[in-house]
């Protein structure tokens, strides 16, 4: 395996017993010590440190945690790497404000994870929403057309930036290099939400990676698909349009001020893992899915997500780590298919939706596991009855913003009868889901088409996030 360099350096410290009048409270495991068979009682709690001499400090980096990071952004072909220990949240949110002043304006998919619209809240940005492409046969949302992005920057001259999610949560890819090309020829600067593509970079097979694409900054959960600790996330800079100093401060603002030693020391172990063994290991998983894929053939009533559907709906590529199955025609919904393969045969999807279920595969799946997903659909599938499920066409409109989102955010709200609210300002979001694509957003106003649209939603049972009450009785409004 290439050579981690943060393990390295912690296990050392650990040998040397320093008695530990500092943070953290745990004094490198010790209060766990008297607990013998407490699982807190172990090695890697010594490894849970702080800033002291030695371990370097993520906030201004010069020596393992810097050593580290350059390794990183080698690997990943990036001209800087910043190891974020709060997740790509807030790398997305400090990308953003660093980007942008408020009250100036980014280009930003309708679809894209809450952090790019907390993004825009801290950083008093006006987002310019995208809608990407959308499959009336899947529900689900599908590519960002170059296109669709020129024409946004042409109505808005003046936009800092564009955000790109590529992939998005089922593996779909929009064409990112004809994206970049756009952004760049009327130089504005591509953010990629690359949460779930930190993988990219291991197979040719696999979806460009967004860095190699063109994009000015790339956020990446490495924790999702490479093996990092949860909320280990990178984020990566390949550009001169980036101001690097104000990027670093927007990141010492947004996170922690005590940050997680094991997290960073498992975001250069992910590196060492990978840069050594990543292209055979994916080639194997690869080999893994594609059986799993052969196999899955030949049950009658499942649908693959696949490559055929790229050329259409502004999808250039399609990850193939990510299975994404139709289940509509199997007689079952992927919500319920999740809960039975989680009670009845100790398998947990990534997530459902009415019609899909979606398995996050990487490096840590084995031949087995496949094995055990498909001989668990195929027993499910003597049980089942076929019946269709119902799904309901996406409203096309995005409703009128009247208050930006920041200002949204801190107005005082009150509660009224959902049916009551059309002329009304939104205080909350609206987000049938799939395909995650809000209704309206907080700031915008509430037409008696969305209520219409909403109740129907509700008739059919089709599952509505974002609100406080569930039930979408009442909705929070600005006064
Ligand atoms: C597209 C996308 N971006 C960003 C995030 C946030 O990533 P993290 O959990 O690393 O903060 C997620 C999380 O699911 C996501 O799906």
């Amino acid at each position: 395996m290439k050579s981690s360099i943060i393990l390295k350096r912690l296990t050392a410290l650990a040998k040397e017993n320093i008695v530990s009048f500092h943070v953290p409270g745990h004094k490198n495991g010790k209060a766990y010590r008297g607990y013998k068979d407490h699982i807190f009682n172990n090695a890697l709690l010594a490894l849970d440190v702080t800033e002291i001499p030695g371990t370097d400090n993520l906030h201004a980096p010069e020596d393992m945690i810097k050593k580290a990071q350059e390794r990183a952004a080698k690997f990943f072909k990036a001209d800087h790497t910043f190891f974020l220990i709060n997740g790509t949240s807030t790398g997305n949110i400090s990308a953003l404000m660093a980007v942008a002043n408020p009250n100036e304006k980014v280009i930003v998919p309708r679809d894209c994870h809450k952090s790019v619209m907390n993004g825009c809240i801290l950083g008093g940005l006006i987002p310019v929403y995208i809608n990407p492409k959308v499959s009336k046969e899947h529900n689900i949302s599908m590519g960002i057309e170059a296109e669709t992005v020129e024409k946004a920057i042409l109505e808005n001259k003046e936009v800092r930036a564009v955000v790109l999610t590529y992939p998005n949560y089922y593996g779909i890819c929009s064409d990112i290099e004809a994206i970049a090309k756009v952004v760049h020829k009327y130089n504005k600067i591509l953010i990629v939400d690359e949460a779930h593509g930190a993988h990219f970079n291991l197979s040719k097979e696999l979806p460009i990676p967004a860095i190699e694409a063109g994009a000015d900054i790339v956020i990446q959960s490495t924790h999702k698909t490479l093996p990092s600790f949860t909320q280990a996330s990178m984020l990566h800079v390949k550009s001169e349009r980036v101001n690097i100093d104000r990027l670093r401060f927007m990141l010492r603002m947004n996170q922690s001020s005590s940050p997680s030693y094991l997290l960073m020391s498992s975001l250069d172990e992910a590196r060492a893992i990978v840069e050594s063994e990543g292209r055979v290991l994916m080639n194997e998983l690869l080999e893994n899915i594609n059986k799993f894929h052969e196999k899955i053939s030949n049950i009658k009533g499942i649908k693959v997500l696949d490559k055929s559907l790229i050329g259409r709906y502004g999808i250039k590529d399609i990850d193939r780590t990510r299975i994404v199955l139709d289940m509509t025609d199997f007689g079952i919904s992927g919500t319920s298919l999740e809960k039975l393969l989680r009670d009845e045969y100790g398998i947990q999807m990534e997530m459902s939706d009415i019609k899909h279920i979606v398995a996050v595969c990487t490096i840590g799946n084995d031949a087995k596991d496949f094995e055990k997903l498909l001989k668990a659909l195929i027993s499910i599938k003597k049980k089942r009855e076929v019946r269709k499920i119902e799904t309901i066409p996406l409203l096309a409109s995005i409703p009128k913003m009247c208050i930006p989102p920041r200002e949204a955010a801190f107005c005082n709200k009150r509660s009224i009868p959902f049916k009551q609210s059309s002329g009304k300002i939104s205080g909350e979001y609206i987000i049938p889901y799939p395909p995650g694509i809000p209704i309206i957003c907080p700031g915008e106003e509430i037409t008696q088409e969305i209520i219409d649209y909403v109740e129907l939603l509700k008739e059919k049972k089709i599952n509505i996030i974002g609100m406080d009450d569930d039930h979408l009785e009442n909705i929070k409004v600005i006064e």
